[in-house]
């Protein structure tokens, strides 16, 4: 029979990898930066928000298991930085969760729409993500190995499910998502994003107006599957497969976490059972 401790260390899928979480000290980005350390990673939060990026990565252990790097990630010193103290500090980068974003206010008319909200928005959820690929790359590309997941969006496959500027921005993920896998095969780096539906985070409830309760009841009507709720630990377990040796020959793929929505069509209502 095999002892507790040789079980505890199976059941770590990232045991031994170092990874960086951009945005890792609020929603998705915590939740996934917490569930990497309980699989035995070794994370880097790296964010603008000082206070809370510490107080998770206290929460993760000593400065030996985690740190927490100020990086506003359309900064390219700062991005560089994040990337270099990590290889500082724990000898290596495995992983790179390019999470940090941000949504500007829905305004259903372009007319209404202003350019420094559009540009403001693509910096953070474009340039951010092919700032943290690109320093993700300098120093993976020479180990051949590594493993670069983004935070996309419904919104990179639906229109009208966000913003003009959010739909864009997370279009453009997908895009740079499949341009990487395809330069950095060649060194054994796999380039995947998530793709979530909608669920509470201080992001979307700020979008959205509407408080947690409400906020998830709306979701679920507007949603394909019923009875569950999306939670930002169901996200975080995806990035977990992604990062993972489960995944290791799937490159290139945005994975869809969101109960069947951008396949689904309600205006059909071909599938309805008159009792439901
Ligand atoms: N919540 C949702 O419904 C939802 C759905 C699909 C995709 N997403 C995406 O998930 C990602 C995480 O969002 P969340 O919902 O967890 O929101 P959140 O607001 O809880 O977390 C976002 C984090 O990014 C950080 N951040 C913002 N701008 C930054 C910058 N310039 N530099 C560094 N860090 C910055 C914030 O400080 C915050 O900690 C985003 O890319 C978002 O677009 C969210």
């Amino acid at each position: 029979m095999a002892s507790a401790s040789f079980l505890s260390t199976i059941g770590k899928r990232l045991e031994g990898k170092v990874a960086i979480v951009t945005g890792g000290a609020s929603g998705i980005g915590e939740a996934t930066a917490k569930l990497f350390s309980e699989h035995g990673a070794k994370v880097v939060i790296a964010d603008v928000q000082d206070e809370l990026g510490n107080s998770v990565s206290n929460a993760l252990g000593s400065p030996s298991h985690s740190i927490y790097i100020h990086c506003e990630v359309t900064n390219e010193d700062h991005v560089q930085n994040a990337v270099d103290r990590t290889i500082s500090t724990f000898g290596k980068l495995d992983i790179i969760i390019c999470n940090a974003g941000i949504s500007d206010e829905t305004k259903p008319r372009i007319i209404d729409n202003m350019k420094e909200d559009f540009e403001r928005v693509l910096s953070i959820n474009v340039t951010g993500v092919f700032l943290s690929m690109k320093h993700a790359a300098r120093v993976m590309v020479p180990t051949r190995s590594g493993c670069i997941i983004s935070t996309a969006s419904v919104s990179s496959r639906v229109g009208a499910a966000a913003s003009h500027a959010y739909c864009s921005s997370k279009h453009a993920v997908l895009g740079l998502t499949k341009n990487l896998a395809v330069e950095l095969g060649q060194f054994g780096i796999r380039v995947n994003c998530l793709s979530p539906y909608a669920m509470v985070t201080p992001l979307a409830v700020k979008v959205v107006g509407l408080e947690n309760e409400a906020f998830e009841k709306a979701l679920s009507s507007a949603g394909n599957l019923q009875g569950v709720t999306l939670k930002v630990d169901d996200v975080a377990k995806a990035a977990l497969f992604l990062a993972s040796d489960d995944a290791k020959y799937i490159s290139g793929h945005n994975l869809f976490i969101d109960g069947g929505f951008t396949v689904y069509n309600p205006s059909l209502g071909m599938f309805k059972y008159p009792e439901s």
